[in-house]
C-alpha cells in the first residue's frame, strides 16, 4: 500500500470536521503571532471558518496581550485578482478587509496584499515579491487548495520555482470562485497576480488546509502522485516543514490504514 511517506513526520493531522480543523489552525496561526511570524495568509471558504476561530481566540486573550500581538503584525496573502481592489466585494483586499483586518483593527500596512489595481501588474508582482523577500521571508504560510490542485493562483502546468507574476486563470478556477461574482464565471476577472511556488517553498513552515469530500481525490493526488507541473501543490511534497490538516471527508481517499 502506498504510504504517506512524502510527508513530515506527524505532518498529517486529520481532524472529524471543518470546525475542529479550523481551531487547530487558528491554534498554529496564534501559536505563530506569538512568536513574532511573518504570516502568509489565504483567501477562499476555506479560510472563512479559520479566522473566525482566530478572531474568537484573540478576543479571549487579556487586552495587553492582545494588543501587543496585533501591534507587531505582519502578513502577506498570496494572491488578487487583477482589476479588483479594496472597493470591489468580491476582491481578495476587501476579504481579508472584512475577516481580520476590520475585526481585528490591524494597524495600517500590517496585512498586505499584491494591488490588483496596479497599471503594470507584471511590475506589482516583482514588487511585492521584493517586498516578502525583504521582509524575511513567510515564516508560516497557510494554504488552501485548488480543485486542479493550485495553491494561490499557480495555475497547472506550473514548475516548482516560479516567481511571483501575473497570470491567467484557468476556466477551472473561474467557476471554482464564480460564487463570489454571483455564481457567474465570466465575471470572474481573468488574470490574478500571486506568490509563486518558488515563494510558497522558500516558507519556513507551510500549513495546507483542506476540508470537504470535493477535495479528497485532488488531495490524494497532490500528496501520493509523482509532483509535477499539471498538480502544483504537488510541488510541496518533501517541504521539511509541511504540515496538512484536513477534515475526515478530504481524507476519505487517503491510504490511512
Ligand atoms: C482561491 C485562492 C486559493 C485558494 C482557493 C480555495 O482560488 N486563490 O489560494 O486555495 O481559492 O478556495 P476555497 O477554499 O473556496 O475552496
Amino acid at each position: 500500500m502506498t504510504t504517506l511517506t512524502a510527508l513530515a513526520p506527524a505532518g498529517l493531522q486529520v481532524e472529524p470536521d471543518a470546525a475542529s480543523v479550523a481551531e487547530r489552525v487558528a491554534e498554529a496561526l496564534l501559536q505563530a503571532l506569538r512568536d513574532g511570524a511573518t504570516l502568509g495568509l489565504a483567501t477562499g471558504r476555506t479560510m472563512v471558518p479559520v479566522y473566525a476561530a482566530l478572531r474568537r481566540r484573540l478576543a479571549a486573550l487579556s487586552g495587553p496581550e492582545r494588543q501587543a500581538l496585533l501591534a507587531g503584525w505582519r502578513s502577506f496573502n498570496l494572491d488578487e485578482y487583477v482589476g479588483l481592489g479594496l472597493a470591489d466585494g468580491s476582491s481578495f483586499a476587501r476579504f481579508m478587509q472584512e475577516q481580520l483586518v476590520d475585526p481585528l483593527q490591524l494597524p495600517a500596512g500590517a496585512l498586505q496584499l499584491p494591488n490588483g489595481l496596479a497599471a503594470d501588474p507584471q511590475a506589482e508582482a516583482r514588487r511585492y515579491g521584493a517586498a516578502v523577500a525583504a521582509a524575511g521571508g513567510i515564516d508560516l504560510q497557510l494554504l488552501g487548495l485548488g480543485n486542479n490542485g493550485h495553491v494561490g493562483f499557480n495555475e497547472p502546468p506550473c514548475p516548482a520555482d516560479a516567481p511571483c507574476r501575473s497570470l491567467s486563470l484557468s476556466a477551472a478556477t473561474r467557476q471554482q470562485n464564480a460564487g463570489a461574482f454571483g455564481g457567474d464565471a465570466g465575471a470572474v476577472p481573468a488574470q490574478a497576480i500571486t506568490l509563486g511556488t518558488a515563494d510558497i517553498r522558500a516558507a519556513r513552515r507551510l500549513l495546507l488546509v483542506v476540508t470537504g469530500a470535493a477535495k479528497a481525490q485532488v488531495l490524494r493526488r497532490c500528496l501520493l502522485e509523482p509532483p509535477g507541473p499539471e498538480l502544483p501543490a504537488s510541488w510541496l511534497q518533501g517541504h521539511p516543514g509541511l504540515q496538512v490538516v484536513v477534515d475526515a471527508e478530504a481524507a476519505s481517499a487517503l491510504p490511512l490504514h
